[in-house]
């Protein structure tokens, strides 16, 4: 009886915190949202202030933006709440026990015992990493690999003077077309280039192998007296889906365990467990860097910045810190995910609810949606997936699909920088019934674009 009673109160809050206020805003029926009672993961209660659910209209039902419909794990948000209760919000130096955190994920990771607490850099967010990076190239050349989050190309654009995007999708061209492109700007005289990386990568959720790896350290090593830096974004690593398959390996990694020291001495680590752990808004990040000369300049180029607020702080350590490090266990890859963490039995069912979604969406459109819109990279990591619209013969599937449909995705185009359109972003971070209703819009917009086509053709 008395479980009886604990299943209805956990129907009713989940009900309560994401169908009772969608359906006050959509005027829609409620989600029925049920989580099983074991379930770490809670649905999100909306407050007024959500990006993700309201800046595209208050009727559009959003899988735009990265962040999940899912509160934060409970060590989080008791964290933060006793942070907050200090009442003291002056500016805030990261705790030595944050920084020992990260630094013995990172030897144990890397396998690097070297790694030293002075390598870090703490940031409010990974997009000012990621300029800070860029000016590394003191206005020289930058390598984008695209289709990318956009704010690589944003930085690319206001800070470089040349620019050349690889296309990521050309799998067996990819390194190929990079080492083209460092000798194109080596033959327009640039000798400051940096090189940007996403990996996993956003939007396509392409978990690098270690072989792709090595492509790059190579070309590092036979240009390495004009590539200057190279900026690993290693944000979606605590979300792999199949560790065994294809486990996420850290550039940092790779460069210290196959002695690539010319890459080494050229790498920044960019990473954050914003995304991993939905703590966007927290404001915390980080970049590590092994060399010494490269770390003087990039905190240089980077006096602009902000700090890191004490909430995000409070957050970074009940999420980084292991607490006992238990090297029985197979080794670790991914600096942001320790064994013993607080919150690590939280995101490997979280893993495991974004795989059983991804499944969903995949088997979803493919039986509802191809060709018109179909599957262009599975993705083997991230809560992202990368749609190809083209088959619909739109100019902007994402508007259609948000003015007719009330469906909100990501338009493709930034991903490109306008040299390709017809694409869309999918985030599937999100309860069942919410996805199931997002992925019926998109087969309703499908079929409303097929019998169009039908009474044309009868025509
Ligand atoms: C690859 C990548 N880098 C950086 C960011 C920015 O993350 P944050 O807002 O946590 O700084 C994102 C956000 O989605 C991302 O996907």
């Amino acid at each position: 009886k008395n479980q009886h009673f604990k299943d209805k109160m956990l129907f009713f809050k989940a009900w309560l915190s994401l169908g009772g206020s969608w359906h006050w805003r959509h005027k829609m029926k409620p989600p029925i949202v049920y989580m099983s009672t074991s379930s770490l993961l809670e649905p999100a209660t909306w407050f007024d202030d959500s990006t993700k659910w309201t800046r595209l209209g208050a009727a559009v039902l959003p899988f735009w933006v990265a962040d999940m419909d899912f509160k934060a794990a409970e060590p989080i948000q008791s964290a933060v709440c006793r942070r907050a209760a200090t009442g003291s919000y002056g500016y805030a130096t990261p705790s030595l026990k944050l920084k020992e955190a990260i630094i013995a994920n990172c030897r144990e990771c890397w396998n690097a015992e070297s790694c030293d607490p002075k390598w870090i850099r703490f940031h409010p967010g990974l997009i000012c990493g990621l300029y800070q990076a860029v000016r590394l190239a003191q206005g020289g050349g930058v390598i984008v690999p695209v289709p990318i989050y956009p704010p690589f190309l944003n930085a690319a654009r206001d800070t470089a003077s040349a620019i050349r995007l690889v296309d990521v999708s050309k799998e067996d061209s990819i390194f190929k077309n990079i080492e083209k492109a460092v000798c194109e700007l080596k033959a327009q005289g640039q000798n400051q280039i940096v090189i940007l990386w996403c990996s996993p990568h956003n939007p396509t959720g392409r978990v690098w192998r270690r072989s792709e790896l090595e492509h790059l350290a190579n070309i590092v090593r036979r240009h390495a007296d004009e590539i200057t830096a190279v900026c690993s974004d290693e944000v979606w690593s605590g979300l792999v889906f199949d560790d065994t398959k294809t486990p996420f390996v850290s550039l940092a990694e790779l460069a210290f365990s196959a002695n690539y020291t010319d890459l080494l001495d050229r790498l920044v680590i960019l990473t954050s467990p914003s995304k991993t752990y939905n703590v966007a808004a927290l404001d915390f990040a980080f970049a590590v860097i092994p060399n010494d000369s490269l770390r003087r300049r990039y905190f240089r180029v980077g006096r602009d910045q902000a700090e890191c607020t004490p909430l995000g702080l409070a957050a970074a350590e009940a999420i980084l810190v292991n607490d006992q490090h238990n090297s029985s266990e197979c080794r670790r890859r991914d600096i942001l995910t320790p064994h013993n963490g607080k919150c690590e039995p939280w995101r490997r069912e979280l893993v495991q609810f974004l795989q059983a979604n991804r499944d969903y969406t995949i088997d979803f459109i493919h039986n509802h949606c191809a060709p018109d819109v179909y599957v262009a990279a599975i993705p083997e990591a991230s809560y992202l997936i990368w749609l190809d619209c083209n088959g619909l013969g739109l100019s902007n599937p994402a508007a259609y699909f948000r003015d007719q449909f009330y469906l909100g995705l990501s338009d493709g185009d930034p991903f490109f920088g306008k040299v390709q359109s017809g694409f869309c972003r999918f985030n599937f971070a999100c309860p069942r019934p919410v996805l199931e209703d997002g992925l019926s819009r998109l087969a309703a917009a499908v079929e409303s674009v097929r019998s169009q086509r039908r009474e044309k053709s009868l025509q």
